[in-house]
């Protein structure tokens, strides 16, 4: 099975590069020839990347658990190691590089870079990128079989990323400050 998963690897990734490159190009260009009033739209395609990112940080984290119950070099276990790839390759990488450009960019837009609200949310959103770099790192211990944090651990850090969405959403939204 893991076998016939990795046959199809190529394909995906190279959707994946291409919608991220026309996204690209199209935010570009409605940063750069329509200005402030291509705001609405591109803090919709900012949303977007952010429920693309979220969804895969909520995930990637729920198939460490199961792959941790696995045994090294079982089919089950290798399966894992291709989902788990592809997630962070196909989903979260490029979803957390287009909250971010479209987030600075709102900001710098709409003159936010003064307000407490967004410092505060600068600060989540670092430590949610961090989180972020921790995944990918296990991702690849786990590729190499050298995974050695508990399933228990692994349903601990699974919440990490939700706190930190609560508090992000609500600085964004409610603007306490
Ligand atoms: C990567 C750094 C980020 C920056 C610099 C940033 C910045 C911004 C800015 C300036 C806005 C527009 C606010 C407004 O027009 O009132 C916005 C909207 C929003 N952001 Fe972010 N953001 C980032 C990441 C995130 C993340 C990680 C989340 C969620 C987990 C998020 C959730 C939202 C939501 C839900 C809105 C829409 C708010 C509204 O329309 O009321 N952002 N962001």
């Amino acid at each position: 099975m893991a076998a016939e998963v990795q046959k199809t690897e190529g394909s995906p990734a190279v959707r994946a590069a291409v919608a991220l490159g026309a996204t690209a190009a199209l935010c570009l260009a409605a940063m750069v020839f329509v200005g402030p009033a291509a705001y609405p739209w591109l803090k919709a395609v900012h949303v977007i990347a952010v429920i693309s990112w979220m969804a895969g940080m909520l995930y990637l984290p729920r198939l460490f658990i199961y792959h941790c119950e696995a045994a090294p070099g079982s089919e089950m276990s290798e399966t894992f190691k291709v989902m788990e790839g592809r997630l962070l390759r196909i989903i979260i990488n490029p979803a957390m590089i287009v909250t971010w450009v479209l987030g600075l960019w709102l900001a710098w837009q709409g003159g936010h870079f003064a307000a407490g609200w967004l410092h505060a949310k600068l600060a989540l959103v670092l430590v949610l990128s961090g989180v972020h770099g921790y995944f990918s790192a296990s991702a690849r211990r786990f590729a190499e079989d050298r995974n050695t944090v508990t399933s228990r651990q692994w349903r601990m850090w699974n919440e990490v990323p939700t706190l930190l969405m609560i508090g992000i959403v609500i600085l964004v939204i409610v603007k306490p400050f």
